[in-house]
């Protein structure tokens, strides 16, 4: 239908969402992907921490469900994510650093093995940069980093590339989007770090660009143009990986509130979308009901009475919002 992904695929693009296997029996919610994803990915399912918990102890089952869902479905999969400081099995952290670089080698090659085929892309390291880019040692102080030392990103890559010489290989990253100081040094981060990869050879093939973005934040159409060109030069393609918006700079009043966020998505996505090598968009779920930002750390809202956040393009009753006709009006 007058889908999401109809209107992406008509481009030669690729719409989804991140869906966690909890939700799949929620029919609402199926009914809309369906109508809307032609890709997906596991919100959790296929971390590391969550398919390992105790060495050598794989948990594919629920990873497997969503795998199936998306193969009913004929929906493309990202793979999401090999490598994240945020979901090493806890085990992991007492190995030797032989110990460590024979626990990664033998993680990405199951994994990859596993679904061989199946997902066309790999977030294979995720959020490597530092958060206060500006040190001198801009990668962020990992236990991989400190056990492996930076080479652990190249060999997480050279690993993958062995397993399916077929799956394209993501760098996923956050915070790039925006016209502040702090996302300027976040870009010239993550370039640095890209062309290192290119320059020696790494299979790097996939910038995945996570897209949480912030209303209230500066946007610069020129600037981010810049950067996603710099990107594509480097002969990379580049996937929109975890769109959403944290909306609580907006007013309280869900009107204005969704209008605010619709005018921002638009925004990034005409200047994305105009971009070539730009292939994909994935949003971080499809509906505000199980949104990351309403979870958490981020739950702010509850802490200080402040009104919910609103960051996807359905409501709680799946009812499409202005960010879902912002999408379909930039695709
Ligand atoms: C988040 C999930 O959405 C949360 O529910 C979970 O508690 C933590 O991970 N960047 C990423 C995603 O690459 O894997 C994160 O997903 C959100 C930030």
């Amino acid at each position: 239908g007058g889908g999401l992904h109809a209107r992406a695929a008509a481009k030669g693009l690729a719409f989804g969402a991140a869906l966690a296997t909890r939700h799949l029996a929620e029919a609402d919610l199926m009914a809309a992907f369906r109508a809307d994803c032609g890709l997906l990915v596991a919100e959790y399912e296929m971390k590391w921490a969550e398919l390992e918990p105790q060495a050598g102890n794989r948990r594919w089952r629920r990873a497997d469900q969503l795998v199936d869902f998306a193969r009913r479905n004929r929906m493309a999969l990202r793979g999401h994510t090999l490598v994240w400081h945020e979901s090493e099995p806890r085990w992991v952290s007492d190995l030797s650093a032989r110990g460590a670089e024979a626990a990664l080698a033998r993680h990405v090659d199951e994994t990859m093995q596993r679904w061989r085929g199946a997902i066309g892309t790999w977030d294979v390291v995720n959020e490597a940069v530092a958060p206060e880019h500006g040190r001198p040692d801009w990668l962020r102080r990992t236990w991989l980093l400190n056990r492996l030392g930076p080479d652990h990103i190249a060999q997480a890559f050279h690993i993958a590339h062995a397993a399916d010489p077929a799956a394209r290989l993501a760098y996923n990253d956050f915070g790039v989007e925006h016209a502040t100081a702090w996302s300027r040094r976040r870009r010239i981060g993550i370039l640095t770090l890209l062309r290192a990869l290119r320059a020696s050879g790494v299979p790097v093939h996939v910038l995945g660009v996570q897209a949480h973005l912030h209303a209230g934040q500066p946007f610069e159409a020129s600037e981010w143009r810049a950067f996603l060109a710099d990107v594509a030069a480097l002969g990379l393609t580049i996937e929109i990986t975890e769109l959403d918006v944290n909306d609580r700079a907006l007013p309280a009043a869900a009107a204005p509130r969704d209008a605010g966020v619709a005018d921002l998505v638009r925004r990034f996505l005409d200047v994305t979308l105009a971009e070539p090598a730009v292939r994909a968009v994935v949003s971080w779920g499809l509906t505000d009901r199980h949104s990351w930002i309403r979870e958490g750390r981020l739950a702010e809202h509850r802490r200080r009475d402040r009104a919910t956040p609103r960051p996807l393009p359905y409501d709680e009753a799946m009812r499409r919002k202005p960010m879902w006709a912002a999408i379909a009006a930039a695709l």
